[in-house]
C-alpha cells in the first residue's frame, strides 16, 4: 500500500468544474464505477462533495496504468493530473465536462467487495443498510440528508444566538419526567436500587432556568423516549429546545416563525410568507378530524348529523342519538376514481381506527345515487347531503358514523390515504400551520383520571382558569403546535408560572398535595422564589430534516438510527451484560423463558 506522505489534497471531487481545466490537482476518495477499455482506464472517484472522472492512459504513463488496472470498486486513492476538458461529456454528473489526467497515483488501502453495491439509488433491503450502516453513509443521498441536517442545527443555533438566546446543557442523568412515555432506565451503582432516568426532554430544567434568570435558552438536546417505532419516532431523538421569559403565545410564535422562514431560505431558497396560518384544534378536528392536518388539499370533513338524525339508516340514526355524529369526505371524481373493489379497501383501512364501517354514494349522472344505503333515504334526503358535501355528478361521498373521537381518527387518516392514493400531494410543496387552544386535559380511561395533553406545566388559557373545578375537559390551554404537511415538527406552551396554580393542576390531575409535593417538589418550592411569566416549544429536528429532504422515514436522516423493535442492527444493541455489571449495580434478571 502507498502512503500519502508528502501529497496534499488541493480540491474536493465534486468542486472541480471547467474553470480548473489546465490546473494540477490533488483528489482523495474511493473508486466508485471502474471500466476498463485496454488502452484506457476510466474511474470514477467519489468523496463527500460529489464524483470526478479520472483517466489512464497506456501513453501517458504505462506504470501508472498497470497500477491503475489493479483497482477494485471502493478502494481508496489519491491521485495528482491536470484537469483536461473530457471528448465525450457525460452532461448527467456536475463534474461531466471535465475529467482528471492521472500522472501520479497511490492506492491508500483496498477494500474487499461490498455487500451491497455503494450507488444512490439502491433497492437493498433496510436491515442490510442498517447492518452496515457505514457503507450505506456513503451513499450520495445519505450524505446529503447528513450534511443538510448539520446546516440545519447551523442555522438554528446561529438564529437563536442572534436573537439572545444562550445555549445551555442540562443533564441527562436526571429524575423520572411526567412526558407522557415510557422512561429509559439507568441503575445507579452508588445508590442500589435507585435508577436516573434519561430525559424525555429538558422540559423542567429549562423551567428552572427561567427562575434563575437566563431569559432566554435554547438547546440542541438527544431526548430519549420508550415508545413504540414509526416513520416519524425514535427512541432516541433530537429536539431543538427553547425556552423564553416575559412573554405570551405571540412572542414565542413570532421569533420561531423567523426562525423556520430563515431555515427555508437558507435551505431550500423558499420564501415562507410570515405570519403562518393559525387554526384553533377545533377547527382543526372539524374539517381534518386531526390535530395535525395536512392543509395541502382538500377532502374536508362535513358533519351531516343533523341531516339524517332521524333518516332510515339505523347505523346513523344510533350514533347521532348515542351522542356521536356523523361526517362526510366528498371527493371529487370518486365515481371513476374508485372501483367498488377500492372503496371495500377503504372500507377496511379505516376499520383500523376503529371504525365499523364506511358507507358510501356516488352521485350520478341525471341526480340519481349508487350506494349500499340509498334505499334507506328519501331522495330529498340524499340531495340535502350531497347539497351539504358540495357533491355533483361524478363524485363520491364517503362517511363514518360513531362517537366523535373514532370519527375525526378515520376520517382524519382516511383523507390522508385517499390523498396519498390520488397522488393530491407534492414534496415541494410546504404548508406551515399553527394549531392553537389545544384541550389542556384529556380524559384516560386507562387511568381513570384526567392526563395533561401536552404536560402539567402548560397554562390554561386565562378565560378558562374559572372551569377547572367544573368542567375540566372544557379548558383550552395556551399550547401550540408547528405543523408542516401534516406532521408536528414541534410544540410549545406558556407554562403556569405561580404556586397555587400549579397545585390545583395537580389537583386536577388526582395528585394529592404530598403525591405532587413528592414529585414535583422542587419545582412547586422554586416557583415560590420569584418566577417570571415564561413559555417555550420544541421542534422534532430528525421530523424537520426528515420534510426538508422529502425522505420517508426519520432513519433516512439519522446517522446510526434503530429499527422497529428498538435495536440497533450495527452494534446490535442492545446487548446482555456480565453478571459482574450486574452484580455492581444490585440487579438481577429475571427473564421469562420462552417456549
Ligand atoms: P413534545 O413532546 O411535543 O414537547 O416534543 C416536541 C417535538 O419533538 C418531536 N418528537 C419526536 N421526534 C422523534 N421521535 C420521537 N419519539 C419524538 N417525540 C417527540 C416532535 C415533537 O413535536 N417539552 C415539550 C416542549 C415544550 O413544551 O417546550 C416537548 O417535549 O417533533
Ligand atoms: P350494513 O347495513 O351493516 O351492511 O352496512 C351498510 C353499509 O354501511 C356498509 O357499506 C358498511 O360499511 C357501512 N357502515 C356500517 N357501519 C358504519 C358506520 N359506523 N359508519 C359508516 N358506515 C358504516
Amino acid at each position: 500500500m502507498d502512503t500519502l506522505q508528502g501529497m496534499k489534497r488541493t480540491h474536493y471531487c465534486g468542486e472541480l468544474t471547467e474553470g480548473n481545466i489546465g490546473e494540477v490537482v490533488t483528489v482523495m476518495g474511493w473508486a466508485d464505477v471502474y471500466r476498463n477499455l485496454g488502452s484506457l482506464i476510466f474511474i470514477d472517484l467519489r468523496d463527500r462533495s460529489g464524483i470526478i472522472q479520472l483517466s489512464f492512459d497506456t501513453d501517458i504513463d504505462a506504470q501508472i496504468f498497470e497500477k491503475a488496472a489493479t483497482i477494485r470498486t471502493e478502494y481508496v486513492l489519491a491521485v495528482t493530473g491536470e484537469v483536461v476538458k473530457r471528448s465525450s461529456p457525460n452532461p448527467k454528473l456536475p463534474t461531466g465536462m471535465i475529467e482528471i489526467k492521472v500522472t501520479e497515483l497511490r492506492i491508500l488501502n483496498k477494500a474487499e467487495t461490498t455487500p451491497f453495491e455503494i450507488k444512490a439509488e439502491t433497492d437493498v433491503k433496510d436491515e442490510l443498510r442498517l447492518k452496515y450502516r457505514y457503507l450505506d453513509l456513503r451513499r450520495a443521498p445519505m450524505q446529503k440528508n447528513l450534511i443538510l441536517r448539520h446546516k440545519l442545527a447551523n442555522i438554528a443555533r446561529n438564529f437563536y444566538d442572534e436573537n439572545g438566546f444562550i445555549e445551555i446543557e442540562t443533564p441527562m442523568l436526571t429524575r423520572s419526567t411526567p412526558e407522557g412515555a415510557r422512561d429509559y432506565l439507568v441503575p445507579s451503582r452508588v445508590h442500589p436500587g435507585s435508577f436516573y432516568a434519561l430525559p424525555q426532554s429538558p422540559q423542567q430544567y429549562k423551567q428552572l432556568l427561567m427562575v434563575s434568570g437566563m431569559d432566554r435558552y435554547f438547546q440542541i438536546v438527544k431526548c430519549f423516549r420508550d415508545e413504540d417505532l414509526r416513520a416519524d419516532r425514535q427512541p432516541e431523538f433530537t429536539q431543538i429546545d427553547l425556552e423564553m421569559s416575559f412573554v405570551e403565545i405571540d412572542d414565542v410564535i413570532s421569533v420561531n416563525e423567523r426562525m423556520i422562514a430563515r431555515v427555508f431560505k437558507e435551505i431550500l431558497d423558499i420564501d415562507v410568507p410570515v405570519p403562518f396560518k393559525r387554526m384553533t384544534y377545533k377547527e382543526a378536528m372539524e374539517r381534518f378530524g386531526s390535530d395535525k392536518p395536512d392543509t395541502r388539499f382538500g377532502l374536508e370533513l362535513n358533519n351531516i348529523s343533523d341531516l339524517v338524525k332521524d333518516c332510515g339508516f339505523g347505523v346513523f340514526k344510533g350514533a347521532v342519538e348515542a351522542g356521536g355524529s356523523v361526517r362526510a369526505i366528498k371527493v371529487d371524481g370518486g365515481a371513476t376514481a374508485f372501483s367498488r373493489k377500492d372503496l371495500d379497501a377503504l372500507g377496511e383501512f379505516v376499520k383500523t381506527y376503529r371504525a365499523k364501517g364506511l358507507a358510501w354514494l356516488v352521485c350520478e349522472e341525471g341526480g340519481t345515487y349508487r350506494s349500499p344505503i340509498a334505499k334507506f333515504f328519501e331522495e330529498t334526503e340524499l340531495k340535502a347531503i350531497c347539497d351539504r358535501v358540495g357533491a355533483k355528478a361524478g363524485d363520491t361521498v364517503l362517511f363514518v358514523a360513531d362517537q366523535d373521537n373514532i370519527v375525526f381518527d378515520a376520517l382524519g387518516a382516511l383523507r390522508c390515504e385517499i390523498a396519498k392514493r390520488l397522488n393530491l400531494t407534492s414534496k415541494d410543496q410546504f404548508n406551515l400551520l399553527w394549531v392553537t387552544e389545544f384541550p389542556l386535559l384529556e380524559y384516560s380511561e386507562e387511568e381513570d383520571r384526567y392526563v395533561a395533553k401536552h404536560h402539567p406545566f402548560t397554562s390554561p388559557m386565562d378565560e378558562d382558569i374559572d372551569l377547572l373545578s367544573t368542567r375540566p375537559q372544557d379548558v383550552r390551554a395556551k399550547a401550540y403546535d408547528i405543523i408542516l404537511n401534516g406532521c408536528e415538527l414541534g410544540g410549545g406552551s406558556i407554562r403556569i408560572f405561580n404556586t397555587e396554580l400549579q397545585q390545583k393542576m395537580f389537583e386536577v390531575l388526582g395528585f394529592t398535595k404530598e403525591e405532587a409535593w413528592a414529585r414535583f417538589g422542587y419545582l412547586l418550592e422554586a416557583f415560590k422564589y420569584g418566577t417570571p411569566p415564561h413559555g417555550g416549544m420544541a421542534y422534532g429536528l430528525d421530523r424537520f430534516v426528515m420534510l426538508l429532504t422529502g425522505a420517508d422515514s426519520i432513519r433516512e436522516v439519522i446517522a446510526f438510527p434503530k429499527v422497529q423493535n428498538a435495536s440497533e442492527l450495527m452494534t446490535n444493541a442492545p446487548a446482555e451484560v456480565d453478571d459482574k455489571q450486574l452484580a455492581e449495580l444490585s440487579i438481577k434478571t429475571q427473564i421469562a423463558t420462552q417456549e
